[in-house]
């Protein structure tokens, strides 16, 4: 994919809330402008990257693109977990991701604990993959640098790319 690592920036929405409650894996929705202007050679699927939440920490993070053929979703969906134990939920919130790799696609499973063990195991793998040297420079970035010093008006622009 001649697009990764692909940069994207935009507003925390809610999603089903399925992620907590269901999976015990929390997932930051983005809004359906930042879905729509993924570029066409980013196929559904799981990908892994870095992340950051306002001006905070960057972090691993696993990424789901597409209709979640578990639940049959009806609309693409772009589903951050980040790799961190958050005190809170950050709806509302601008989260900065860069994709960075890509895992496997997206599929159906016979049940919720073959779901939850597929994503478990993605993100050993985001873990692993992301201790690589030329992934973690990734983690340096200046676009998570700019969330940091930018005021609010301009970090809540969406930002797709680079
Ligand atoms: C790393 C990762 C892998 C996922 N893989 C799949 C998958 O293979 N099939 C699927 O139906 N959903 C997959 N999902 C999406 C979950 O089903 C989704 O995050 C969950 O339904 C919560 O969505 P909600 O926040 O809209 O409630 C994955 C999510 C993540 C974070």
């Amino acid at each position: 994919m001649k697009s990764l690592p692909y940069f994207s920036r935009g507003e925390v929405v809610r999603g089903f809330g399925r992620g907590s409650k269901e999976l015990g894996i929390p997932t930051a929705n983005f809004p359906d402008s930042v879905v729509e202007h993924l570029p066409g050679d980013i196929s559904t699927g799981i990908y892994y990257g870095w992340a950051c939440v306002g001006s905070g920490d960057v972090h691993k993070m696993v990424m789901s693109i597409g209709w979640n053929p578990y639940y049959k979703n009806t609309k693409k969906s772009m589903e951050t977990h980040v790799i961190h134990t958050f005190k809170e939920d950050f709806y509302g919130q601008i989260l900065s991701v860069v994709m960075v790799g890509y895992i496997r696609p997206e599929r159906s499973y016979d049940s919720l604990d073959a779901l939850i063990a597929a994503i478990n195991h993605d993100i050993e793998e985001a873990k692993r993959n992301l201790d690589l040297p030329e992934h973690l420079k990734l983690k340096e970035d200046n676009f998570f640098r700019a969330t940091a010093s930018t005021s609010t008006t301009t970090s809540n622009k969406i930002m797709n790319g680079h």
